[in-house]
């Protein structure tokens, strides 16, 4: 379901010669002995998660439908990237679906927040406020507003439109939502936050949005099977994993995803997180940057051409895209045009995927690795996030690092809440 190919990426060693290395910390990924083995509920997940439970999403999902023109999904990091990620990926960015998904949680920017109680309020609503820790600032301040205001639309109904997705016994949001008897799921105790796409965390705004997280489920599971045997042959979750590790080693110290789909952006963001926070411990790790091609390359292409050798590109090539259009003949001919009529817009699109990494490889010596996939589809992205979990665990626990936790994240926090007055 997804290929991975270092043809052109400049490798100076195997990745074969790594073998030992990676049968180590696959062991121990498998047997939760590594560093963070607390955290590593993700890997069995495809085969263990709660089916009871993700019936219950699917229910939930669907008396929300029905409910309401706008779904306000309320989380930050990894309490909301993930579900957008796939939103955007599977339905695209203009879909015209009902309900809309609306995000919100994310940010303190004071004009977005107004804005999106401003667009919401002769709407009907239902609300999703997502938070493993049930106290994160951005949520917590977002989820009062929004509470109120369903409380004073809706009075003794809002409960009925209002869902918990949090922490099965602790935190406030848990305590909370049993009080106000909002129906709640669970962000289970063994999976972080940025591996948290594939529980209800993003599978009930996943599902409200219309997308089939039986299909994504079905391809967490294709990816689990493949990427049982380590064997750096054929494990391709593996290869990447070491492939960045060489590539490190030669210097590039900025991996830049690339896809020439718009709706993909926001995968980008997801993987940015994904990887960032796994990876970028103790003074080490790859910087995740990511472009969004052919609009990107009118902004950061001279850069990536000509610039700093710093970086690698990783590109994600989509095989079949969701819609297509033919370009079509003009009479006058007025703009010059016409050499393209009858052809396919998605094959322009691969024309100028391949010119451009003709042009980055052959010209400006930037290695590329290259993912393809099939297309933007719920399985396809499944597939794609259990393959991308499984490299940046084995990456980061090549760099003997712990890809689970996110110490540095707290320092913000601390200053933030001392200027805020918080006790
Ligand atoms: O990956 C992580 O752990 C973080 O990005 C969290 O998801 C994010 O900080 C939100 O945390 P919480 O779900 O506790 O509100």
């Amino acid at each position: 379901m997804l290929k991975f190919e270092t043809e052109h990426a400049f490798l100076q060693e195997n990745i074969t010669d790594y073998q030992e290395t990676v049968n180590k910390y696959h062991e121990q990924l498998m047997n939760k002995t590594g560093l963070g083995n607390d955290f590593v509920g993700w890997v069995e997940w495809p085969n263990n998660y709660d089916k009871e439970e993700f019936e219950r999403v699917l229910a939930c999902a669907e008396k929300m439908r029905n409910m309401c023109d706008v779904f306000v999904v309320c989380g930050i990091g990894g309490s909301y990237l993930g579900a957008r990620a796939v939103i955007e990926m599977v339905n695209g960015l203009y879909a015209d679906k009902k309900p809309e998904i609306v995000f919100m949680g994310n940010t303190f920017s004071s004009t977005y927040i107004a804005q999106v109680m401003n667009y919401i309020k002769d709407k009907e609503v239902c609300v999703n406020v997502i938070s493993k820790s049930g106290t994160t600032t951005e949520t917590a301040l977002a989820f009062r507003l929004l509470k109120k205001f369903m409380d004073e639309k809706y009075g003794e109904e809002a409960k009925n439109r209002i869902v918990a997705t949090t922490d099965k016994a602790r935190g406030t949001l848990k305590t909370m939502a049993d009080a106000e008897g909002y129906e709640t799921f669970v962000i289970p105790d063994d999976i972080g936050g940025r591996f948290s796409v594939i529980t209800p965390v993003g599978l009930l705004p996943i599902a409200v949005a219309g997308i089939d997280i039986r299909a994504l489920m079905a391809g967490t599971k294709k990816a689990y099977d493949d990427l049982a045997d380590p064997d750096l042959n054929t494990n391709t979750a593996y290869r990447y994993a070491v492939a960045r590790r060489i590539l490190e080693k030669q210097g590039k110290c900025a991996e830049m995803l690339v896809s020439y789909e718009s709706q993909m952006s926001m995968v980008a963001e997801w993987w940015k997180q994904l990887f960032g926070e796994s990876e970028g411990k103790n003074g080490t790790g790859i910087l995740p940057c990511s472009v969004n091609f052919s609009t990107d390359l009118h902004s950061m292409g001279q850069f990536i051409q000509d610039g700093k050798k710093v970086l690698f590109e990783t590109l994600i090539k989509v095989e079949k895209p969701t819609l297509d259009l033919t370009f079509p003949s003009d009479e006058e001919n007025a703009d010059g045009m016409n050499y393209l009529a009858g052809k396919s817009l998605h094959w322009v699109n691969q024309m100028a995927c391949q010119g451009t990494l003709e042009a980055h490889v052959d010209t400006g010596h930037v290695p590329n690795l290259e993912i393809t996939i099939p297309d933007m589809s719920a399985e396809t992205f499944g597939y794609m996030c259990y393959f991308f979990f499984r490299a940046i665990a084995m990456t980061t626990y090549m760099n003997e690092q712990n890809p689970f936790n996110q110490p540095g994240v707290e320092v913000y926090k601390k200053n933030m809440f001392r200027l805020l007055g918080k006790n």
